[in-house]
């Protein structure tokens, strides 16, 4: 057996000289992890599969020993180095968890530490990547909900879920991405230092336009988009800044930001910063237009009709593309309708190499949408997922034409 499995053993140097750790946990969805570990040692990756016990009913432990050429850890109690728990999250690059259970996450989320798998997440120091699967309804269950974002708070990467059809029958949200999508994010974190030394400006979030001391203007963008692209950024070794409007979130770990409240306050932000970016994303549902005349004070009531003069804000992200020598341009263009054609409009009118256009629908407030990417070259759908996975994909879509232009 031991001469079988040295033979199996890839041979070649490996291209990403990485060691993860392959947390399995008991879902119907383990199945893909043998072909996720599969993709990973393709890539040079070395793979130590660490089963919690549940898994083991799904997919044998000796499938993935075979296939890693490494005896796959299960039991806290049960190991021939000591502290295997210390040991395999120290020479780690990172964990992986494929696939997470609605009730691993919950683990995690609370840092519980009751077999080796979760003790092993908990005495690690390096970065944990988690690929939920389960049902729909685990899905979205306030619990579970509470605990991704718990999770996404503690700096945990989430891959998916995806929408699709489920074990159960049902279809929904909650399905895990399969394995070839898994790999290329696990490989693209490890290899996407690619924006490493670059500059990348964000603008985020809402405006909010004063009509008196008290009262304003605004809308509903929540910045969500925004702020997983400044993080996704950031993780692709990025120097961010976010300009953001108000919003209720956590500024994403190793981007600077700048706090504004008004649209000009946004322009002001933006000139300051625009002549060392290099890529500039406009995701700011910036407000078309502002009070002429706000307030000072609160405006008492009155029989009479009120009427503001509403004049227009300057547009942010059609100034920076037109200047003379401008960053990479990306705009967002959320519509309610007609995304291609009102998409494509915008593209041309404001000059912009790359344009990301969505339904308001789909995206507003919500943790998932879906793209349409619109450039040169044509359309590019990245299917529903949630909104870090999407900045991703977007980001290595950006930074490809941009590399590409710049090499022109
Ligand atoms: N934008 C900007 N400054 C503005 C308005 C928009 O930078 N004053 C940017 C947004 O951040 C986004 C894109 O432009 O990247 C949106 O384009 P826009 O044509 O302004 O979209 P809408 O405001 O939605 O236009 P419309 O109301 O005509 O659909």
């Amino acid at each position: 057996m031991q001469l079988f499995l040295a033979k199996m053993r890839p041979t070649m140097e490996p291209a990403l000289t990485k060691r993860i750790v392959l947390g399995i946990t008991g879902g119907i969805a383990a199945y893909k992890a043998a072909e996720l570990a599969r993709l990973l040692m393709k890539q040079g990756i070395s793979v130590q599969v660490v089963m919690t016990e549940a898994a083991t009913h799904f997919i044998t432990p000796a499938t993935l020993q075979a296939l890693t050429g490494n005896p796959v850890l299960i039991d806290q109690w049960q190991n021939d180095k000591g502290m295997a728990h210390i040991h395999s999250s120290r020479v780690a690059d990172a964990i992986v968890i494929a696939p997470a259970t609605a009730d691993f996450i919950a683990k995690l989320a609370h840092g519980l530490a009751d077999d080796l798998l979760s003790t092993l997440c908990l005495a690690r120091d390096c970065p944990l990547i988690v690929a939920p699967a389960m049902n729909k309804q685990m899905w979205s269950n306030t619990s579970t909900q509470r605990n991704v974002q718990r999770l996404l708070a503690d700096g945990v990467t989430l891959l998916g879920p995806a929408n699709g059809l489920q074990a159960c029958g049902e279809e929904g949200m909650g399905r895990m991405l399969e394995a070839e999508a898994l790999a290329q994010d696990i490989v693209a974190i490890f290899s996407t230092q690619e924006l490493k030394g670059r500059k990348v400006l964000i603008t985020a979030g809402p405006t909010y336009e004063a009509i008196d001391a008290v009262r304003g203007i605004t809308n509903r963008s929540s910045g969500k988009m925004g702020y997983a692209i400044a993080q996704a950024a950031a993780e692709m070794g990025a120097e961010v800044t976010l300009v953001s409007g108000p919003t209720a979130l956590t500024k994403p770990n190793g981007t600077q930001r700048i706090d504004v409240t008004s649209a000009s306050e946004m322009f002001d932000a933006v000139k300051q910063h625009v002549a060392t970016a290099d890529i500039f994303i406009a995701v700011a549902a910036v407000a078309d237009y502002r009070v002429a005349r706000p307030n000072e004070h609160k405006i008492k009531k009155s029989d009479a009709t009120l009427t503001l003069e509403l004049t227009p804000n300057p547009d942010i992200l059609a100034y920076v593309a037109n200047l003379p020598s401008p960053p990479f341009c990306v705009g967002f263009a959320a519509e309610s309708e007609k995304l291609r054609e009102h998409a494509n409009e915008k593209r041309k009118k404001k000059n912009l190499p790359l344009l990301a256009a969505n339904l308001a629908q789909n995206a507003i407030g919500s943790d998932e949408n879906e793209l349409v990417l619109f450039d040169d070259a044509g359309e590019h759908e990245l299917p529903r997922a949630d909104k870090l996975t999407l900045a991703h994909a977007l980001l290595r879509h950006a930074t490809s034409l941009y590399l590409k232009g710049n090499a022109q």
